[in-house]
């Protein structure tokens, strides 16, 4: 992609979600929690994957499944499989990512992240057996066997994206050689997180495809568009607030990026920059709901609102 433009884009500080954005968390979090309690998994294991799944985070890939899944003309509670198979492999992508191998983080969502709280081994195996219930919600509650086998299809590319992306940001590729950094940084991002959230936001859409058929197929490439830009900008921003905001704020901890060698934006454009990159890229999220109407208003106010979050 061309460079980010150069002019600075202010960032209003200390934004907090839209009411009507973050109104399904609860609703989320109550299914989530009665699949896991359902769960004939013993002792130790369940409650570290309760831990990882259910602690203290935004919810943003659920949220995107959800809005999308109501945005494409459909009850959005029929994203709930799909909005938890997200958060799952989500909440396993954590768990290892802060690993003593990995990122090597002791703190996650304001507390000790799940190595540091139940050990290593642990850590590793419920981040494994996060990996496995995503596929297992999907089979067993989704409304119909074409809509599992789509959201399998979904989710098992977008982790193994997710995967690849953490290996080009922890160990590097000969894939990476060729490309700038700028281009490195992009094709880093866009797997590491941008995967993720575009599954979820075309999960959200199957979901509502598969309910209703007078839903409205041409959401998903519109839904995909705007995932795509929100992806990027979601990790454009994570870089922004590494080296701009308190432990406290973030709930993890800050200045870890530069330390350990990560390529980010700051790190390759400035600060400036990827500010305005994060401005081009709500814009372009923005633009791609321009035909979904009234009921994409609150992936408006969600585009606007992740591009100045503040933690
Ligand atoms: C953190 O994701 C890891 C990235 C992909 C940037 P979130 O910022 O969504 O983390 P939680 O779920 O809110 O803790
Ligand atoms: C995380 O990127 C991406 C995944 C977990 C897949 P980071 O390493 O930047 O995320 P944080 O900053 O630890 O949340
Ligand atoms: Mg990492
Ligand atoms: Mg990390
Ligand atoms: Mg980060």
């Amino acid at each position: 992609m061309s460079p980010p433009p150069e002019k600075p884009v202010r960032v209003e500080p200390r934004a907090e979600p839209p009411a009507d954005v973050i109104a399904p968390t609860p609703r989320i979090d109550q299914w989530m929690d009665a699949y896991v309690s359902g769960l004939p998994i013993g002792g130790g294991l369940i409650a570290a994957v309760r831990y990882a799944l259910l602690g203290p985070g935004k919810r943003m890939r659920p949220l995107l499944a959800w809005h999308c899944c109501a945005a494409a003309g459909a009850d959005p509670e029929a994203s709930l499989p799909a909005a938890t198979a997200v958060e799952m492999v989500h909440a396993f992508s954590l768990v290892h990512d802060d690993l003593p191998a990995m990122d090597d983080d002791d703190l996650r969502r304001g507390r000790p992240t799940l190595h540091v709280h139940a050990g290593e081994a642990m850590a590793i195996l419920a981040g494994d057996a996060l990996l496995g219930l995503a596929f297992q919600v999907i089979a067993e509650r989704s409304r119909s066997a074409a809509l599992a086998t789509d959201l399998t299809r979904e989710l098992a590319r977008a982790n193994n994206a997710m995967i690849a992306g953490q290996v080009f940001d922890t160990l590097g590729s000969p894939d990476l050689r060729p490309l700038s950094d700028l281009e490195r940084l992009e094709l880093i991002h866009r797997h590491k997180t941008g995967a993720l959230i575009r599954a979820a936001c075309r999960m959200g859409v199957m979901a509502a495809l598969d309910l209703n058929p007078g839903a409205r197929w041409d959401a998903l490439d519109q839904l995909t568009e705007y995932a795509e830009a929100v992806g990027l900008m979601f990790q454009v921003v994570d870089d922004i607030l590494d080296v701009t905001q308190s432990e406290e704020r973030i709930g993890k901890r800050a200045n870890k990026d530069a330390a350990a060698g990560k390529l980010t934006y700051p790190t390759v454009v400035g600060l400036d920059r990827s500010r305005s990159l994060v401005e081009h890229l709500r814009e372009r999220g923005m633009a791609a709901l321009a035909s979904l109407g009234p009921a994409a208003e609150p992936l408006r106010r969600l585009c606007s609102y992740l591009a100045v979050r503040d933690h």
